[in-house]
Formats: C-alpha cells, structure tokens, sequence
C-alpha cells in the first residue's frame, strides 16, 4: 500500500459519506473527523459485531456505559496525572510542535537510508536516553544531528519537557476535570457495584464501547491518530495466580478475532510483544496491522495486575478486595483495548479496491465482510416508467424494517450498481419487466458482479442469512 493509495481512501471516505474532515467549513479542526452516514453505520456494525463477540460469546462479561467526566481524584489514582506524558519540544520560528524522539526517528531514517550502522547507533543511543528520561541527552541529539524545523528550516528549539496528553476542563466552582484518555477507569471505578448486582464471581469481564479524549501533539495519518476518538475495551478481572493463563488466552483470543474477521488479510495482521511497558501494566502485547503506512497498532492486550484496583482502595478508602475462594484478595486484571476508528481504518485500507473489469474499465469496489457493510441491499427499477418503480417501492416497504436497505433510481442501473459497490453494498435487487409476470427479481452479488434471479419472497431471507452477524459469531464461537 502506498502514500497515493491513502489518499485515494482518504477521499473516496469523503466522496461517499464515510469521514469528514471534522468544522471543514471553519478551516478544520487538527485531528478530528466526522462520520458521515455511511461512516456512522459502518461503525455501528464493527461495535455490535465487537459487543456481541464479548458479551454473547462470553457468559461472564457483562457491560458498562459510564460517564465520560470522572471525579479528579480517579485520575490520580490511575496515574494518569502523574504519568500520562509525552515529550514535547518546539521551535521558536514555526511555533509548532514535535515529539523529539519522532524528529529523531524520521531524520534517521531519511538521512542514513544506506547506512544501516549509523542508523543503529544513533537510534540506540536514542532509546537508552529516553529509558533513562535524560532529556538533556536527547536535545543533545536534536542539535548534534543538525535536525531543523521542517517547516521554517531553522533550529531555534526550545529544551524539551513533558506535556501530560489529558484534556483539562476549568470547572469553576469545584476541581477541574478531565476528559477521560481511556475508558477502563469508568470499568475500574464500578467494580464493585457490577460485582455485586449482577452476582459476578472471578473470572468475569467487563466491556465498555466509548470516546476517550487525548491532546496527540502529533496527530496525523487521517483517522488513525486523533484526539478524539473511540475505544472498545474489556476488563477481565481474575485470580492473581492466573495471569500467564488469561494473558495467553486473551492475546490468542483477541488476535483470532481480527482474522476471521479480516479472513483474506490474515497477512497484514502481525502480534507483538511491548518493548517498553506503560505505567499501568506489567505485560503487554499489541495486534498490529499493516496500514498504507506500514505496521502499527490497532488493539492492545495488557496484564494490569492489581495497579488500578488497588490505587482506587487508596485513594477512595472504599474497599476493592474480595472473599471468594477462601481468601481475601484484590484480582488482577487482563485488558483488552481497541480503537474503533483504527479498526475502521483497517478495514477500508483492506477492502478498497480498484478492479480492471473486461471491458477495459475500471471499478472502484468495497469488499468490506457483508456483516459489516453499511448498507446490506439496494433495490431499484429497471427503468422509471410502466410501473416499475411503484413495484421497486412496494417490496423496499416491506422488508425495509429488517435490514438496512437503500431504494435508488436517480441514474441508470449501471451508474446505480457502480455507486452501491463503491460503499460495499453486498446485494443489488432489480425490478424489471419479469418481475411483473413471474413476481421474481435478478440479484446480483457486489464481489463476483454475477447475477441471478430470485422470488420476491426471497428477499429478505437472503440478505438475513448472508449479511447477519449469526454466521461469524458462530465460528467464533467454536474458538472461546
Ligand atoms: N486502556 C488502555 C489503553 O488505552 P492504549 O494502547 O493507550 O491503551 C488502546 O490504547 C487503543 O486505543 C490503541 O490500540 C488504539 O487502537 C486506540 N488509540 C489510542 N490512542 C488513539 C488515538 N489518539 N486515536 C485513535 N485511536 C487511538
């Protein structure tokens, strides 16, 4: 994949109501974007699709919706006050800001393309100077290496310092507040009133689907890093001594998750382990996929142990250990953490498609899985005459409350089904002069472009049984 084909997607997700860029008319806003109606009902399907393999699947996780705006004292408590940072330096002419260790990073890798063992050096001089927080050092590399600012060219850098990632919201008669930077705390903080309303025992789960807010000075790359953006995450609370065990089982849960999910593109997902570890965790291993710019991140699976339950007994002074099994403990805790908009990015990254047809054109085609597609079936009139249409209408009436469908006859059936392929419609049904005698239509399938004809009452059946979640959940199932 390559720069120019991200651009491509970043326009066809305008072209077709996928993703805005977020206030366009005021100039846009850094970092944020907007889901347009096929955007939003795309991502509606991955979260039912991410809700329904957690709590379906897994008879011991149960869900949450907490609030966004949290009492202060929880992000004291989970660290993220203290230790919540990223490092940050800026250039006096441009005023803009870097990460430093990026600047670095991408000026290496430009500068010593074909020279591998400078690269090494310099990058490894970098990591032991971030492991030791020796900011001095890594100026030192900023000034050594020459690096100016990209755009005035200069390099009139400040010193570097720590900027903490949290949105503050001034609250002018009590603390101030933050937007939370991860949902967990709200899965934390109600441990124990889920524990004891729904009767859990360990192991159980918890899984919330919500916005997490985080002031990314270096956001870029579309949709894949913002500032607000949303997180599917799952808390799985367990006995300490079995953290290897449910470490191992959620890593190998998770990673089969995103294959069959992903089937054709087993090869752009890739598992690996955390060289350095955050705060909060003391194992951690992340899912990466292969985005028109390289490998990256789309799910985190983390051990937390007792860091956060713990903190809150302290910082709360209300009890977070239990009785169960004989002893009184605090379980740890295995997390599994997936940003929506990453997992969306993925998917157009890998479905997109440009498709040199026999005719010598070419067709634009999202292959997205049929259960997730925004629309599951269009249904037009052949032509916009002889009664047609009325018949088109009747059955789109009839069957529109079970799935989503769109009706279409603005342009030719042509135009129609090119416009349905480019959102990844699976199914197109059309109305034409046989359906009148023999009360049937043709059907014709998005990926092999072939056609058949069906009864009317067919309909809805086939888009259930071909588009419906029951399919995927089922082979899931079988792996739990
Ligand atoms: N509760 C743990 C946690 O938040 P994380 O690795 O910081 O862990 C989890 O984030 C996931 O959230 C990431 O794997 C990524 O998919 C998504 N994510 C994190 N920051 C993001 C951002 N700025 N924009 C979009 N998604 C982001």
């Amino acid at each position: 994949m390559s720069n120019h084909f991200f651009e491509f997607l970043i326009s066809h997700a305008k072209v077709y109501g996928f993703i805005f860029p977020s206030s366009e008319i005021y100039g846009g806003l850094n970092a944020t974007y907007d889901y347009g109606p096929h955007g939003v009902e795309l991502k509606n399907n991955i979260k039912e699709f991410w809700w329904k393999s957690m709590t379906l699947l897994h008879e011991n996780i149960v869900g949450v919706d907490s609030s966004i705006l949290m009492h202060p004292d929880i992000w004291n408590a989970s660290g993220h006050i203290d230790k919540f940072n990223e490092l940050l330096i800026d250039n006096r002419d441009s005023k803009k800001r870097y990460r430093p260790e990026i600047l670095i990073q991408e000026y290496v890798e430009k500068k010593f393309l074909n020279n591998s063992e400078k690269k090494e050096k310099i990058l490894s001089r970098l990591s032991q100077s971030l492991k030791k927080n020796d900011l001095i050092d890594v100026k030192a590399l900023i000034d050594e290496l020459c690096i100016c600012d990209p755009i005035e060219k200069t390099k009139n850098w400040t010193d570097i310092r720590h900027f903490n990632m949290m949105f503050k919201i001034k609250n002018e008669s009590e603390k101030d507040l933050y937007l939370r930077p991860e949902t967990a705390q709200g899965i934390f903080s109600n441990f124990q009133n889920i524990r004891k309303s729904n009767r859990m025992k360990i192991p159980f789960g918890i899984a919330q689907i919500g916005k997490s807010f985080r002031n990314e000075i270096f956001a870029r790359k579309f949709i894949f890093r913002m500032r607000e953006f949303e997180q599917m995450e799952m808390q799985f609370f367990i006995l300490p001594e079995e953290e290897i065990k449910w470490y191992e089982y959620w890593r190998k849960i998770r990673f089969k998750w995103h294959l069959e999910l992903n089937l054709e593109y087993k090869k752009y997902y890739k598992l690996s382990d955390h060289d350095s570890l955050s705060h909060y965790e003391s194992a951690g291993s992340d899912i990466e996929f292969y985005f028109p710019f390289g490998f990256q991140e789309i799910e985190g699976i983390h051990s937390r142990r007792d860091f956060d339950l713990k903190n809150h007994e302290f910082f709360s002074k209300k009890k977070f250990r239990i009785f169960e099994y004989k002893k009184n403990y605090i379980p740890y805790v295995i997390e599994t953490s997936l940003g929506l908009d990453r997992l969306f990015l993925a998917l157009l990254s890998s479905s997109l498609k440009k498709e040199k047809l026999k005719n010598g054109k070419i067709r634009i085609v999202l292959k997205l899985p049929y259960y997730l597609s925004p629309i599951k079936g269009a249904i037009f009139p052949l032509v916009q005459k002889d009664g047609l249409p009325e018949i088109a209408k009747k059955i789109f009436n009839e069957i529109k409350i079970h799935h989503r469908l769109v009706y279409d006859q603005k342009e030719s059936i042509g135009k129609l089904y090119r416009r349905q392929d480019a959102i990844g419609t699976p199914f197109c049904f059309t109305v034409d002069y046989d359906t009148i005698k023999t009360d049937t239509v043709t059907m014709r399938n998005r990926d092999t472009m072939k056609q058949k004809r069906i009864h009317i009452k067919e309909i809805s059946r086939i888009i259930e049984q071909e588009t419906g979640l029951k399919k995927i959940l089922l082979k899931l199932s079988c792996f739990t």
